[in-house]
């Protein structure tokens, strides 16, 4: 069995801000997620000569990996947060207050709304198919940076829960989930690095 670590990017400066989307850097506090997660993934993959990293193309994935050394690193445009369109760089708030029906129709069926100009959780889970494939295929363990959205996506494929679920499963910063796929089907560990 090999691993699979899934995790989200240090806090960056926009969930500081709550704003949804954009490219922001890493806040300081993210930038000690960087630290500790370098550290976690050298000891755990220490042995582990094939192991790659993944991110997407936004800084904040990109930042997050820099401290990780010894590892080949590969960026996705598939892995990039979910588009929010006309909305992106908004708050909840700013959206609910000066579009409220995008608002409401996003509350009502967050799986299938698609954001003006922008996507939905069905096209991001259709985006992830070559991703998915491609993680299948590997033999050496892989860890993916990438972003809230994408990674329920991710996670839901591997540990097999339903598509209606999707929006609404957990993801936290700052917090490795470990998946390993072995005989007797999928094993999965938390590591919450930080509070
Ligand atoms: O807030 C961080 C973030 O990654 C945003 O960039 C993105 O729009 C959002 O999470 C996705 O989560 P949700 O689908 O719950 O709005």
């Amino acid at each position: 069995p090999r691993p699979i670590l899934l995790t989200r990017h240090g806090e960056s400066i926009d969930n500081v801000r709550g704003r949804t989307g954009g490219d922001s850097v890493i806040s300081e506090s993210g930038k000690i997620y960087a630290k500790k997660l370098a550290n976690f993934v050298e000891k755990r993959l220490k042995n582990e000569k094939a192991a790659s990293i993944w991110t997407s193309t936004l800084q904040r994935t990109i930042l997050t990996a820099g401290s990780i050394v010894g590892f080949p690193k590969v960026q996705w445009r598939a892995l990039d947060e979910i588009n929010s369109g006309v909305c992106d760089g908004m708050t909840y708030e700013e959206i609910k207050k000066i579009m409220p029906e995008e608002f409401e129709s996003r509350r009502k069926d967050k799986l299938r709304y698609r954001y003006p100009r922008g996507e939905s959780y069905l096209d991001v889970i259709q985006r992830l198919e070559p991703v998915i494939i491609e993680l299948e295929r590997q033999r050496a363990p892989v860890v993916v940076i990438a972003h809230q959205a994408v990674l329920r996506a991710l996670y839901a494929y591997f540990a097999d829960r339903p598509l209606k679920e999707i929006p609404q499963i957990e993801m936290p910063l700052h917090t490795i989930i470990e998946i390993q796929m072995g005989v007797s089907g999928v094993q999965e560990k938390r590591y919450k690095l930080m509070d």
